[in-house]
């Protein structure tokens, strides 16, 4: 078993080309197991509109706290801005967090890589892997200042957790390499750079300049995050040494 295991490493046979006389038995047998569906597909649409109105919210906000914060007065508390912002405050955090976690995992896929010469410099990915744990220390403490609840997961929050439940999954993977997995941490760079922009502007729309002003510096390091990670991207493609991390052997 092992053999045959270790005969078929690296032979990708999931293209219909493969073996064309294979495949067409395959086929025949997809059909004649898997019995068509009546209708069309504007049929699941009106379904899924159908859930939708039955459907309960993803969530709902946590009541604003009785501590004493920058929203201090009762109106300003309940203003749908100010529910707004706490909302993307606690998709920052939720987000951060899991920026932490995707640099631990690249971190490691350094470490445990054969061949260290191609990859980025190890004190600058240790550099970003902090920015992102101040980053989530820095929304925590607004969501306090605030007088909102850091531990609480707002609506937003449990979005992107589900959603960059993948990113995690690809990078956490031990059959991934480094670069694959630099690959998944430049997607979260992208979508960090757009929130922390929305952000800054929320915390203005709710007068909040001094919070608005601390944004910008966590913007700032965010777009050094990503203009790096491209970088390290384009570089490592297009060295040829570096094919390895690629797995491309057939
Ligand atoms: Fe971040
Ligand atoms: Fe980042």
């Amino acid at each position: 078993m092992k053999d045959l295991m270790n005969s078929n490493q690296g032979i990708n046979r999931t293209g219909m080309m493969a073996s064309l006389v294979d495949s067409l038995e395959t086929k025949e047998g997809a059909e004649a197991l898997t019995p068509p569906s009546e209708g069309f597909s504007s049929d699941l649409g009106e379904n899924r509109i159908r859930y939708m109105r039955e459907a309960e919210p993803i969530g709902s906000m946590p009541k604003p706290g009785k501590t004493k914060g920058l929203f201090s007065n009762a109106k300003a508390k309940m203003s749908p801005t100010r529910t707004l912002l706490m909302d993307k405050l606690g998709e920052r955090l939720a987000f951060e967090r899991s920026g932490v976690r995707l640099y631990e995992a690249l971190l490691s896929k350094y470490h445990g890589s054969a061949n260290k010469d191609v990859l980025p410099p190890l004190d600058q990915l240790e550099h970003f892997y902090e920015a992102e744990l101040n980053h989530f220390t820095l929304v925590s403490d607004v969501i306090l200042e605030l007088g909102g609840d850091p531990t609480a997961v707002t609506p937003s929050a449990d979005i992107t957790g589900v959603a960059s439940c993948g990113w995690v999954q690809v990078v956490a993977d031990p059959r991934t390499t480094f670069m694959q997995s630099l690959e998944v941490i430049h997607m979260a760079e992208l979508v960090d750079n757009a929130c922390w922009e929305l952000l800054i502007e929320l915390a203005r729309a709710n007068n909040l300049e001094e919070v608005a002003g601390s944004f910008e510096e966590a913007l700032e390091e965010e777009r050094e995050h990503l203009e790096n990670v491209s970088q390290w991207i384009r570089e490592m493609s297009l060295n040829k040494d570096a094919i390895n991390e690629l797995q491309l052997s057939q």
